[in-house]
């Protein structure tokens, strides 16, 4: 059987009328380049971080209410809401590099 990749990922939804989770997805993306955080350390471990465009992932108020994307981060399994392209900088540095949850977009 062959094995899964281990790796630490962000889910997106993309589902919103104007799709900004597309933006969103780009934006970290971008911002994983930037501060050097394409891998990270899991168990021990050095593994990839992805970026996954999906389909809507039921935090749906979380895209309806403002002009951002519902994100889901694993293994945490750490739900943000209402994320924009602005915020992307903030999660890679704040979640992925310090491990600190970003509180103000975190969902209950
Ligand atoms: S539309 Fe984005 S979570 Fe449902």
């Amino acid at each position: 059987m062959k094995s899964v990749d281990k790796a630490a990922r962000l889910f997106v939804c993309v589902a919103q009328k104007d799709e900004i989770g597309r933006d969103v997805a780009k934006a970290l993306k971008q911002e994983l380049k930037n501060q050097g955080l394409k891998t990270r350390l899991l168990d021990g471990e050095r593994c990839k971080v992805r970026v996954q465009t999906c389909n809507c992932l039921d935090l749906c108020k979380q895209c309806k209410k403002g002009s951002g994307a519902a994100v889901i981060v694993y293994p945490e399994g750490v739900s943000y809401g209402n994320v924009r392209p602005r915020d992307a900088a903030e999660i890679v540095h704040e979640h992925l590099g310090e491990g600190r949850v970003v509180k103000r977009l975190q969902l209950d």
